[in-house]
């Protein structure tokens, strides 16, 4: 019959393998578990009492190509030992080139290595009158260096001093260790995993941080910058105006011409400072609608007439449906005129023939506004990237006789068109097949 019963021996080993795992896989903290490793097995397994009187953990670090201490057991042997060291025992670091240390030889040849003297597993670093110094101090008789190998790989050393010699060291003893230190070196490697993830966390959390403060600064800089520079181009503007107007006197074509170019800059300028001042008014929620039920056609026509001579100086046409018609929606007429003049202003841009049809429609809940060209066209795959913060294409396809704009236009319009619950589509068919922007506004009043 065969004997199914477990000798007491394996069965020890097993409970006391089973309550350190408890206690070690317990924590996932580096630290708290490289202390635990050296204190666990002499406090919960009573092994002080069988004379293991200092526990040692020392890691490999790949980087600097050394064996460090890491951790030390909390016992009286442990302090009494540091007490009369020459180094503090973080500092006791062996470089993994080494010939004559026993820790580097466990290390390299994955194998128990033994000693009754202290130098052997003390120096370099400590020299060996020190460390026996500090053996004769703990009342340490033999070390036994095991190495902590995970998947084939030794990744440091468990060092186990007694006030016994060898031969008083059991079998079961020694197997127990074996187990130990196999559950050390994966515990140990797992909350080091785990650390180097919580750190790598913590990183990118205080990268998100700095990255978020920077972008509310950019934001309040951007805020104040456009604002303090919009009164003196206007001022700069309003004196262009009046010089160019024949105000103070007669001018030479030649001063006119170069005039002319100074206020259209100007102009320019103004208008991006503006997009700016909206962009970070938005962002910052201090954008104020003020929704009416309005005619739509009727807004739209007057706005229209701004663009009338621009498009018949470039030769193309500008009409707008169902001009006898009256179409209401709830709008805020000062955004309504941005929204259009950026999207006719873009299609102005980048249409060379044909020209520009804006349309209005409705259905039973909202009124669609498109702005419908014959220029440019944008690829299927620029059209994703359209309604974005500086969102310019610069495409070669696209390439405009106007140069200038930021990128901002769209993304205003998409800003403002939401903020009326409305929304915002381009489409078009393909390069040099026309852009049709449409957006929607509400018929009936929505508060949320
Ligand atoms: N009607 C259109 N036809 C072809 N491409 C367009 C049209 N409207 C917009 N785009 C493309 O989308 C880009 C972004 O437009 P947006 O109005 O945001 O910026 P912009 O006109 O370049 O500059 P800004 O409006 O700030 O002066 C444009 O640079 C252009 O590449
Ligand atoms: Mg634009």
């Amino acid at each position: 019959m065969p004997n199914n019963k477990l000798n007491p021996d394996t069965l020890n080993t097993l409970e006391a393998l089973w309550k350190l795992e408890k206690i070690i896989l317990d924590s996932l903290d580096f630290h708290d578990v490289v202390q635990k490793v050296v204190d666990a097995i002499l406090t919960e397994l009573g092994y002080l009492d069988l004379g293991y009187k200092v526990v040692v953990l020392a890691l490999v670090d790949e980087e600097r190509q050394v064996l460090k201490r890491v951790s030390l057991s909390s016992t009286l042997e442990a302090q009494k030992t540091r007490e009369v060291s020459e180094l503090p025992f973080e500092l006791i670091v062996i470089p993994l080139t080494e010939k004559n240390n026993l820790c580097i030889k466990a290390l390299q040849e994955g194998t128990v290595q033994i000693t009754h003297y202290f130098p052997d597993i003390l120096t370099p670093p400590i020299s060996p009158e020190n460390a026996l110094a500090s053996q004769k101090n703990a009342g340490i008789i033999t070390s036994m260096v095991y190495p902590l190998k995970i998947r084939g790989k030794t990744i440091g050393v468990m060092i186990f001093s007694m006030n016994k010699a060898e031969d008083a060291v059991s079998d079961q003893e020694k197997a127990l260790l074996r187990y130990f230190t196999d559950l050390v070196a994966m515990a140990v490697q797992n909350s080091r995993l785990y650390s180097n993830l919580e750190n790598e966390r913590s990183q990118l959390k205080f990268l998100n941080d700095r990255l978020e403060q920077l972008d509310k600064l950019k934001d309040d800089f951007l805020s104040v910058a456009s604002h303090e520079l919009r009164t003196p181009m206007t001022i700069i503007k309003s004196y262009l105006w009046m010089l160019n107007s024949g105000k103070a006197g007669e001018l030479l074509p030649k001063q006119k011409e170069y005039l002319y170019k100074a206020v259209s800059s100007t102009e320019r300028m103004i208008a991006l400072i503006n997009d700016m001042l909206n962009v970070s008014r938005m962002e910052q929620g201090r954008v104020v609608f003020d929704i009416k039920r309005l005619d739509i056609v009727d807004l739209l026509k007057e706005t229209l007439s701004d663009f009338k001579l621009k498009a018949e100086e470039k030769g193309i046409y500008l009409e707008i449906c169902c001009e006898d018609k009256q179409i209401f929606a709830y709008t805020d007429s000062g955004k309504l005129t941005e929204i259009i003049t950026n999207l006719v202003g873009n299609s102005l841009k980048f249409t060379r023939s044909g020209g520009i049809k804006v349309q209005i429609e409705e259905d039973e809940n909202n009124v669609k506004v498109s702005v419908i060209d014959t220029g440019a066209g944008i690829s299927e795959e620029d059209q994703k990237r359209l309604f974005h913060k500086f969102g310019r294409l610069d495409n070669s396809y696209q390439t405009v006789a106007e140069s200038g704009g930021t990128g901002l236009g769209l993304y205003i319009v998409k800003l403002y068109v939401e903020g009326m619950k409305g929304t915002v589509r381009a489409y078009s068919e393909g390069i040099n097949m026309g852009s049709t922007f449409t957006f929607t506004l509400p018929k009936e009043l929505k508060t949320n």
